[in-house]
């Protein structure tokens, strides 16, 4: 493939961008990937994945990268393309408002070599109203040309790491417009590599469709986290509970540390931003409520650590508590809003002495971090994030969440 015939070109081949890239290539489509990463974009050409847990990615950059999948950091490589899909990172500040550094960014330089008849796909989740105007003004500006000389349109990434193959696949994907001709041109060429695609009547729709998804996920854990701690008080087995309350109209999630990623802990903040500035604040008390129900759990969880240390026959000091792995979620290497982070370093300020086992972490990884590794069998206590766990290390007792 040369730069002339390239014809998608996606621009951010982070988790997201490469597994996209990667299946539109598969589909015969010539994509042209861009990523300031130059490294990564090295390895692409060399037919290397540079997300080994992305199953099945290997293959097809294997097949494809450096073929019907060139990847370059210079943007003016994918001038000839005619459709630009954007999937570059959206961050939070402190507050937890989206900061569009990044995007913006990414958006004025496209901005630069888009033609007439172009169009412009977004796929970052937004706060909805975002391709309709920030994008939209961001393209117009850089490019001198005006909405309908290109076309402009919205698809949520609603891809997992790990499962992201699967996903583009199989799941459902919305796409809208931000009018009617750019719905149907993005429709038409999304047609091509992803079956499972679905138009709906505007870029703004599709935008609160992946919003909605994440509310509706981290209300869900808030309630499975605070059902389990009544549960707890109550003496009832929670898991028990769950397993025949659950069914066709009944899905509670599961219990956690909090709710950790780029995404789920992420997304509500974006409505509730919207709600305060607007000044209804009542529109958004479950989501208010929801994020702190989640993000307090640590303090939950760091309580029965300590009643559990103090049953231990050691001075409080001495007892060494080993966090059995710190990632935001099992089995990925992340740590955006990673809540058993969080757990560790709440621990150390309570002046507990915590430590870290993380199968997927070296010692040195967790020391620059300014935490300390330990190797199970020289623990005291152990507890799983991810299960709930409690476990003594001699094996004598395993805990499931259970009041100490
Ligand atoms: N990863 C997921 O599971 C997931 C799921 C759903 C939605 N998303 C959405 O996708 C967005 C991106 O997520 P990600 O996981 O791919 O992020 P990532 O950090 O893995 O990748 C982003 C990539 O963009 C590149 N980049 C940054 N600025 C650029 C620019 N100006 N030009 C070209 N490349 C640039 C970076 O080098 C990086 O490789 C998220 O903000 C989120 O809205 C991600």
């Amino acid at each position: 493939m040369s730069e002339e015939t390239a014809e998608i070109a996606v621009i951010g081949l982070g988790n997201a961008g490469l597994p996209l890239a990667a299946v539109a290539a598969a589909s015969g489509i010539k994509v042209m990937g861009v990523d300031i990463d130059v490294k990564r974009c090295r390895l692409i050409n060399q037919g290397v994945n540079p997300i080994p847990e992305e199953e099945g990615l290997e293959e097809l950059i294997r097949l494809h990268g450096g073929e019907g999948l060139m990847a370059t950091p210079r943007l003016e490589d994918a001038k000839f393309c005619h459709t630009f899909i954007v999937i570059v990172p959206l961050f939070v500040d402190p507050s937890f408002n989206p900061d569009f550094t990044i995007m913006e960014n990414a958006v004025r330089s496209l901005g630069k070599i888009l033609k007439k008849g172009d169009l412009v796909v977004l796929e970052t989740t937004f706060p909805p109203g975002t391709t309709d105007t920030k994008i939209k003004a961001w393209l117009e500006e850089a490019s001198g040309l005006k909405l309908g000389d290109f076309f402009l349109a919205y698809s949520p990434e609603r891809i997992m790491t790990g499962y992201s193959l699967s996903r583009l696949r199989e799941f459902p994907k919305v796409i809208g417009g931000t009018n009617e001709e750019s719905g149907l041109r993005a429709y038409q060429i999304y047609k091509k590599f992803i079956p499972n695609l679905h138009l709906v009547s505007s870029a703004k729709v599709a935008e609160m469709i992946k919003v909605m998804e994440g509310c509706y996920r981290d209300v869900n854990i808030a309630l499975a986290n605070e059902l389990f701690k009544i549960a707890e008080e109550l003496g009832v087995d929670f898991f028990e509970a769950r397993e025949y309350a659950n069914h066709q109209y009944c899905h509670i999630h599961l219990p956690s540390t909090g709710v950790g990623g780029h995404c789920i802990p992420v997304y509500p903040w974006f409505l509730i931003k919207e709600m305060e500035r607007i000044e209804l604040f009542g529109h958004c008390n479950l989501l208010r409520g929801s994020r702190q129900v989640n993000d307090e759990m640590i303090h939950y969880w760091a309580e029965k650590i300590l009643l559990r240390c103090m049953k231990i026959e050691k001075p409080l000091a001495e007892v060494k508590i080993c966090i059995m792995g710190i990632t935001f979620r099992a089995g990925v290497k992340e740590f955006y809003h990673s809540r058993n982070l969080a757990l560790v370093r709440l621990l150390m300020e309570k002046g507990l002495n915590a430590y870290v086992y993380d199968p997927l972490l070296s010692k040195d990884e967790v020391e620059r971090m300014g935490l300390r590794c330990i190797e199970p069998e020289k623990a005291d206590l152990l507890f799983d994030p991810f299960l709930l766990r409690f476990e003594i290390p001699d094996g004598k007792a395993a805990f499931k969440g259970q009041t100490p």
